[in-house]
């Protein structure tokens, strides 16, 4: 077999394009509209240079950090993506690279494995819900996933509507019966590596989402989750501080551009929230999070964590956000693309590169601690940086 390592996330990604049936890679891509956030967050990283030094460098690094009570060896976790089809162990692969590798892992309420399979082989995992469904419900899925051994809960806000692509949204099928199979035939036929992957298990995609399902019933399909969401009435200031009362443990609220939603963030008394634009799948035109944490962090870092996510694809962006204020980044696309090229070894492989890329800047820029960087050691246009909320 050919040698399965690669050397960039980017070899992953053009992997898992070859790997992939189109509509699976399609979703995976994401994005809304004409991809201003989505390309955005990528191009934020590259306008952001180092002041690195050339001598007294420090002969060892130092990148273990903790954020939610958990330990993580390196400054990165797992973000929640609710993704189906890509690899056959799904979400258990990856939560399975991420604690062979001391990261926690952020499983989604929409994944395709539950948070029991889970947190069965990831103890540092966190529970990942939407505003989906009566107050009943979700404190039900949220007492699922203590009972299961969730560590905390992810509250996701900023995915508030559906979008439409100018490239064109893939076609998924509400679940794979002959029709769709038909239908997806010609795409599928000339993906053997990923068909053979998921014939080897005598399963087909199933398309549905365990974690949604109501004691005692079947797990709905994507689609039918999707729409109970659609159908929940948005949640207000109150509902969150409700959320996290009942919840209790660490909390963390994913999705926060502005500083002044950071302050009452801070207010309801929230562990930890994600400077985030959904990967730029929500409101296009959202500035990249790297353009807008270091106003939040500035303003209440010393009150909660701040993490960042969206745009991350190597250490060196680790490090940008982490000289800005962030204490740890979250990845998404960078660890799908991984699974998708490899399974948990290919998530492995990207947690690799990802730490050997955050010490080679460390090293560069003479540090010998995460805790040392600051804003400083990175040269960062003019214009640059956006405090939204601040007046
Ligand atoms: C295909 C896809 C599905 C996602 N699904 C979820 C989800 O179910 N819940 C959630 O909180 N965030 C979800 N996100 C957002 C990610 O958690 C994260 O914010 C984003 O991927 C970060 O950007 P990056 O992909 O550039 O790392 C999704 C992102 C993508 C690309």
């Amino acid at each position: 077999m050919a040698n399965e390592w690669f050397e960039t996330v980017a070899e992953a990604q053009r992997r898992a394009k070859k790997r992939l049936p189109k509509s699976v890679y399609g979703a995976l891509i994401a994005g809304s509209e004409k991809g201003l956030s989505a390309n955005g967050n990528l191009s934020a990283f590259d306008q952001l240079g180092f002041a690195p030094h050339m001598c007294g460098l420090s002969q060892t690094r130092e990148m273990s950090t903790t954020v939610m009570g958990q330990n993580l060896s390196m400054p990165v976790m797992i973000s929640p993506t609710g993704v189906q089809a890509v690899h056959p162990e799904g979400e258990v692969a990856i939560a399975r690279a991420a604690a062979n590798r001391g990261i926690p892992m952020g499983l989604s309420s929409f994944a395709s494995r539950s948070i029991e399979d889970v947190a069965a082989v990831n103890n540092s995992t966190f529970f990942q819900i939407y505003w989906c469904g009566d107050k009943d419900t979700l404190l039900q899925r949220m007492e699922r996933a203590r009972a299961a051994g969730a560590k905390g809960i992810i509250v996701t806000l900023d995915w508030s509507f559906s979008n439409g692509r100018d490239w064109g949204s893939p076609w998924i099928p509400e679940k794979i019966n002959l029709k769709a199979a038909i239908k997806l035939a010609p795409e599928v036929v000339v993906k053997p590596g990923w068909l053979w992957a998921f014939a080897k298990t005598g399963k087909l995609p199933d398309l549905s989402a365990p974690n949604m399902a109501k004691p005692g019933e079947k797990a709905p399909t994507f689609f039918g989750a999707y729409y109970e969401w659609m159908q929940t009435p948005l949640p207000t200031w109150e509902d969150l501080a409700w959320l996290r009362k009942e919840w209790g443990g660490p909390f963390m609220v994913k999705g926060v551009c502005r500083v002044d939603d950071a302050k009452r963030i801070v207010d309801l008394g929230a562990t930890t929230l994600s400077v985030s634009n959904h990967g730029g799948n929500n409101l296009d035109g959202t500035p990249a999070p790297i353009r807008c944490l270091s106003a939040i962090a500035d303003a209440v870092g010393h009150d909660i964590e701040v993490v960042l996510d969206g745009g991350i694809r190597r250490g060196s962006d680790v490090v940008k956000a982490l000289a800005l204020g962030a204490r740890a980044v979250m990845i998404g696309r960078a660890y799908l693309w991984g699974l998708a090229a490899n399974g948990t070894a290919g998530v492995e492989n990207v947690l690799d590169l990802l730490r050997g890329g955050i010490d080679s800047a460390l090293l560069g820029m003479g540090k010998s601690n995460i805790s040392e960087l600051s804003a400083d050691d990175i040269v960062i246009p003019r214009d640059f940086l956006c405090a939204l909320g601040t007046k």
